[in-house]
């Protein structure tokens, strides 16, 4: 696994949120394999970032919820760790999953979201599903974090203005897959950054090309990974994940996590 570090230019960016770190973490698909993650679990618990925002997809099958609570419990950040749902925390898809639902028309299994949801908010993680919250950080700048749900499988909504997105000095969305996008309900406000995860990088990058599949309805394989800004002057990020869901393979396309820093302008 490998650490990315971007950093994100906001003309409008205040002084005291100047240098702000953000870690980016998505797709965990906790497993056996991921338990032996040491890196993840060293940055978690390192109280370095002044905000963690997990992007969905913390597990594969809910028979681990339990196991992944014991490695999530004492994550640190000074100013809260916030997540949000993805489509296979809704239901168990694994390689079989798939061919099962493909060839024999059998459903795929539901997973226990509900539990997940209150065991990650029982350890202080706060899951926004179609929610949003106003976190006034250590140094006392006001951010606004709104969390979608799924848009793969979920019902992905926006909230209206309100007077604390308003007086916001920094607005995050966050948001399962960057199909996110090309919803009507983005254009309802304007966000500084959206982070996302789903493609996973596409798992196997070619190079000069990308991700050979991407796993997203709408987003161009562009649009399937890393840092980039929109037409609209959106930040986008999204993580190439930690885990696997199908295939357990990659290449040309590490498991990360992603250090963020931001400042007023480009140095
Ligand atoms: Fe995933």
């Amino acid at each position: 696994m490998r650490i990315r570090r971007e950093r994100i230019a906001i003309p409008s960016l205040t002084k005291r949120l100047e240098g702000y770190r953000i870690l980016h973490i998505s797709d965990i698909h906790f497993n056996q394999s991921v338990r032996k993650n040491k890196l993840l679990w060293e940055e978690l618990h390192g109280n370095e970032a002044d905000l963690i925002l997990i992007t969905g997809d913390f597990i594969t099958h809910d028979r681990y919820i339990e196991s992944l609570c014991q490695y999530l419990e004492g994550s640190k950040a000074e100013d809260g760790i916030y997540g949000i749902l993805g489509n296979h925390d809704y239901y168990y898809r694994t390689l079989w999953q798939h061919f099962r639902h493909s060839f024999l028309g059998r459903d795929y299994f539901p997973n226990d979201w509900k539990k997940l949801v209150s065991y990650l908010n029982g350890l202080g993680i706060t899951m926004l599903v179609n929610q949003h919250v106003s976190v006034t950080s250590s140094k006392g700048a006001e951010i606004y974090i709104e969390g979608t749900d799924d848009p793969v499988l979920g019902n992905p909504a926006i909230a209206d203005t309100t007077p604390d997105y308003q007086s916001s000095e920094l607005r995050i969305l966050m948001s399962h897959s960057p199909d996110i996008l090309y919803s009507d309900e983005i254009r309802k406000k304007k966000f500084d950054l959206l982070l996302s995860g789903h493609t996973h990088g596409g798992q196997i990058r070619i190079p000069g090309i990308g991700a050979l599949l991407t796993g997203t309805e709408h987003a161009s394989r562009k649009e399937a990974y890393g840092m980039y800004k929109t037409m609209t002057g959106l930040n986008v990020n999204v993580s190439a994940g930690i885990g696997y869901s199908l295939l357990p393979i990659r290449i040309n396309c590490p498991a990360e996590i992603i250090k963020i820093e931001l400042a007023s302008a480009h140095s």
